[in-house]
């Protein structure tokens, strides 16, 4: 007999996601840019932006995220948390993870990781492995595992980029917007699920480091360069040409996008077929037919492209993140994820890709064969309240952030 026959799998629990009320229409955009509307929609598939401001900062979109899954898990408190996020909140010490742990109240270990937009498929991978190290450890103790199958990780994933975007730069401020989504992962001990082998499967994730000059921004710390290489100064203090002569500076979104886009439909569906191939998934079999895929929703072009490319019929790809709130980062797919589950879309049983690309470049997939029924009204927060919550956090997130100058 197989040794791990019978054994708890991971799974997602429970799935939540916090949008800033904020919208930036192409046409608001006309009024600060070159651009039309017809230009966005046409090479975009946008229609909207989620834009937040100062009262939605990072860690309140993540604490209402991390609010609304755990609802969903029905689970009380996370035992650990990862937030994947280009630190685009005001802070980078702390982490944002460790911000969200103290608004939703809880004491856990708590951290932040990037990973440029592949920073949810990463923040699952290492929730899933370190859930299947810890029952590793356990079995290899010889200890008793009833206490591990309670073990919980919070994955947080998103941003609020349009604080790094140059609003002069129609190349890139036309794409980007801010929202965070979040999955609980646990362990199912149901018996079905484990006979089925339900649960997260596995993930191809890569990167080349050479290609990140393609998407880049400056954290705002460290020895700062002009465009010959040349020591100029440390960061706040110069006048730095790379960042069009901005005295106070700020950092500020780089991107060549015509060959991010080339390179994006290529390598998220290379990772895709990489994943399918090495977890043994027949390409013929009705389970890979009828697979679900989000792929990051950066362009409407990229999604077609990635739906032809994989042969998979265009209803099971989701593409409606593009047209609902733009690219928001590293939420994109983790939104569609909870507004798959919330809706109903995701059957027990069905096969799951996210795959992914951002700035690194990293790129990658991932695949879950879905644990969960879809939830019961109970279970899943409604917009509005989403709203009324957004407003306590950052109350408490003030109330916090005042302490820092006692
Ligand atoms: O999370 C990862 C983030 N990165 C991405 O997702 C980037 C992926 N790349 C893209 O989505 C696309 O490359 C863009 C949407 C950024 C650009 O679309 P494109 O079809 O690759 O356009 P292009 O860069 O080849 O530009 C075509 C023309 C240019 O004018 P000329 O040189 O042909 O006269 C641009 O200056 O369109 C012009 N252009 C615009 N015109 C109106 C570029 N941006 C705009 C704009 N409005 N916003």
């Amino acid at each position: 007999m197989n040794q791990i026959d019978g054994l708890s799998r991971v799974a997602v629990l429970g799935t939540g996601s916090a949008v800033p009320p904020g919208r930036l229409s192409n046409k608001d955009l006309e009024a600060m840019v070159e651009t039309s509307n017809e230009w966005i929609t046409e090479r975009t598939g946008m229609e909207v932006r989620s834009v937040s401001t100062e009262n939605e900062p990072l860690p309140v979109l993540g604490a209402v995220a991390a609010t609304a899954a755990l609802r969903s898990a029905g689970v009380e408190r996370p035992s650990y948390i990862i937030f994947g996020n280009h630190k685009t909140g005001t802070y980078s010490v702390p982490d944002n993870a460790a911000i969200v742990a103290e608004l939703i109240g809880v004491k856990c270990p708590a951290h932040d990781m990037s990973g440029g937009c592949s920073g949810g498929l990463i923040a699952e991978d290492i929730a899933a492995n370190k859930l299947y190290g810890l029952l590793m450890q356990q079995l290899m103790r010889g200890e008793d595992i009833s206490e591990v199958l309670k073990t919980t990780v919070l994955v947080l994933a998103g941003d609020t980029l349009t604080h790094v975007l140059d609003y002069k730069d129609r190349g890139t401020c036309i794409l980007l917007s801010d929202g965070v989504g979040a999955a609980l992962y646990g362990f199912t001990t149901n018996s079905t699920a484990i006979q089925e082998k339900h649960g997260y499967l596995g993930s191809y994730l890569m990167s080349d480091g050479a290609l990140g000059r393609l998407l880049w921004w400056a954290s705002g710390a460290g020895p700062q360069f002009d465009e010959n290489l040349k020591y100029i100064g440390n960061a706040g203090t110069v006048d730095h040409p790379r960042h069009r002569g901005q005295k106070d500076f700020r950092p500020r979104f780089h991107m060549n996008g015509n060959e991010v886009f080339r390179h994006a439909v290529r390598k998220m569906t290379g990772a895709a077929e990489m994943l399918i191939q090495q977890l043994g998934i027949d390409q013929e079999s009705e389970e890979y037919k009828t697979m679900l895929v989000i792929p990051h929703q950066a362009n409407g072009r990229i999604v077609q492209a990635v739906i032809e490319k994989l042969g998979l019929p265009a209803d099971n790809v989701w593409q409606l993140g593009v047209a609902r709130y733009a690219n928001n980062s590293l939420g994109t797919y983790m939104i569609a994820q909870d507004e798959m589950h919330t809706e109903g879309r995701l059957d027990k049983g069905r096969l799951l890709l996210k795959n992914a690309f951002g700035g690194g470049l990293t790129w990658g997939a991932n695949l879950n064969r879905w644990a969960l029924n879809p939830p019961t009204a109970d279970l899943v927060m409604a917009i509005d309240e989403k709203l009324e919550l957004m407003k306590e956090y950052y109350a408490k997130y003030k109330e916090w952030e005042a302490r820092m100058c006692e």
